[in-house]
């Protein structure tokens, strides 16, 4: 098959890399001709694990290129997916669509022969008849089809998750299209992960609802840790309790400063607006955006709780920017609105992830940053662990206790048992614990 992915970012580049690694050849298109250059170069754009080597393979066996031109990519396309960014639109948070109808114009006057448009970025349901209309406007000697593919990928563990996925979302009534995409997808269809054929609008709500489900399943989890520090039980405890019933799972019930991230806040604030706008509330969806808002400042409080309730002339040290390990990704990071409250608590405060320190000094420049954990920690008043990367979970606690002003330790992802840090000499504090 011939694909033409709209959009190198996150999606495109993973999905276009993945796709072609299953044999097909694959033109990834993006506006950027500083991304294109630096992607044929070698270079990724973004931090992801093993996507280098992906697209090196695949580049250096023909069948995965780089290009600014939509035109020549598209022409002679199999299918046509569309990977561009749906952002919330500043003010309403609904998601910001112009990137995609703006490709979906491009490529229908790309078109020369009868064609596939797959929507691969999370879209609101509609959004593909809207493409389907732009199609019929623009495109008259060509048979289009319109389908929704949501992807489901999370960051860190993408490639794994594109091609080991626990399903395929399919969108379409067109027997040609669903021939296409069943082509596509062959080589996981073969390892039998399931495809779920569905209409187009069906598919597009199952994103934001897999979304919202697993963001209630952390805002859940997330109470039920408050509640476990007021009765004096143990959440992790309560996790596995519960999460070995299958009806539960055990996935996703682990309890820590609220989830961020590009996705789940987004994705929970456009379904929200499609409940509005068709008059049809959402009433945990709700509740679940506002606790995880609330969430995220009171993470700071709790810091300056085990400060001893005052800020001012305090130096913390920060470790984890990012919203998750593994990703150089500071979108909507927890680490964001604690250190704001830190710092507007009159805190100074010291810093280190292993990937996100680059991103991060963009969205906050007056931190120290620092080359490890162990520099970061020097003379400061407490450690905080917002973000689990695997460096932070065997320090030596004894060496980071000495190298503090005062040995406190506020592990919001629960990532030592509470009777190591204490034989360490720590005053320690965790999530739910
Ligand atoms: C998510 C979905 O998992 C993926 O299917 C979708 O396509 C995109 O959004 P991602 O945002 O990359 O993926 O990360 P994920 O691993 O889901 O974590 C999201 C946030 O939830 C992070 O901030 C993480 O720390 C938090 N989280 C996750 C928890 O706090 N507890 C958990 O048990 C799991």
């Amino acid at each position: 098959m011939r694909i033409t992915m709209i959009g190198s970012g996150y999606v495109g580049l993973v999905s276009g890399a993945c796709f072609s690694d299953f044999g097909h050849e694959v033109t990834c298109v993006d506006k950027d001709a500083g991304k294109i250059a630096a992607l044929e170069a070698g270079k990724m754009p973004i931090f992801e694990p093993g996507l280098d080597h992906l697209v090196a393979a695949n580049v250096a066996a023909g069948r995965l290129k780089f290009t600014t031109d939509l035109k020549s990519a598209v022409d002679g396309a199999d299918a046509v997916f569309i990977a561009v960014g749906t952002p919330s639109r500043r003010g309403d948070g609904h998601a910001d669509l112009s990137y995609v109808f703006a490709a979906s114009r491009e490529i229908a006057e790309a078109v020369t022969g009868p064609i596939v448009i797959v929507t691969k970025s999370t879209v609101p349901v509609g959004t593909g008849d809207k493409v389907e209309e732009i199609m019929n406007e623009l495109v008259k000697d060509h048979a289009v089809a319109v389908v929704s593919n949501p992807e489901f990928l999370r960051e860190g563990a993408a490639i794994g998750d594109f091609k080991r996925p626990d399903r395929i979302v399919i969108g379409t009534e067109d027997e040609r299209a669903k021939q296409v995409m069943r082509e596509i997808y062959r080589p996981l269809y073969l390892n039998e992960s399931p495809i779920l054929f569905t209409g187009r609008r069906t598919s597009e709500l199952i994103k934001y609802a897999a979304n919202a489900f697993l963001a209630t399943k952390i805002t859940f989890i997330n109470e039920i840790a408050d509640l476990c520090e007021a009765v004096g039980a143990d959440v992790q405890d309560v996790s596995r309790g519960i999460g070995l019933d299958n009806r539960i799972g055990k996935k996703f019930l682990h309890a820590g400063p609220g989830y961020g991230g590009s996705c789940f806040p987004k994705d929970t604030l456009a379904l929200l607006k499609t409940s509005e706008d068709y008059e049809t509330p959402v009433r945990i969806v709700e509740a679940v955006v506002s606790v995880n808002d609330n969430r995220k400042r009171a993470m700071g409080r709790k810091v300056l709780k085990a400060l001893g309730g005052e800020g001012k002339g305090k130096t913390v040290a920060i470790l984890g920017l990012t919203f998750k390990p593994n990703t150089d990704d500071m979108r909507d990071a927890p680490s964001l609105a604690i250190v704001q409250s830190l710092t507007d608590a009159g805190v100074t405060v010291r810093a280190h992830d292993p990937e996100g320190m680059e991103a991060a000094k963009a969205l906050m420049p007056d931190l120290h940053y620092c080359n490890d954990a162990y520099e970061a920690v020097q003379g400061t008043d407490a450690v905080v662990i917002v973000t689990e990367w695997d460096v932070y979970r065997a320090l030596d606690l004894q060496r980071v206790a000495a190298a503090m002003n005062a040995p406190v330790m506020v592990d919001l992802r629960n990532v030592y048992p509470p009777s190591d840090a204490e034989r360490a000499g720590f005053a320690y504090s965790s999530i739910g614990r």
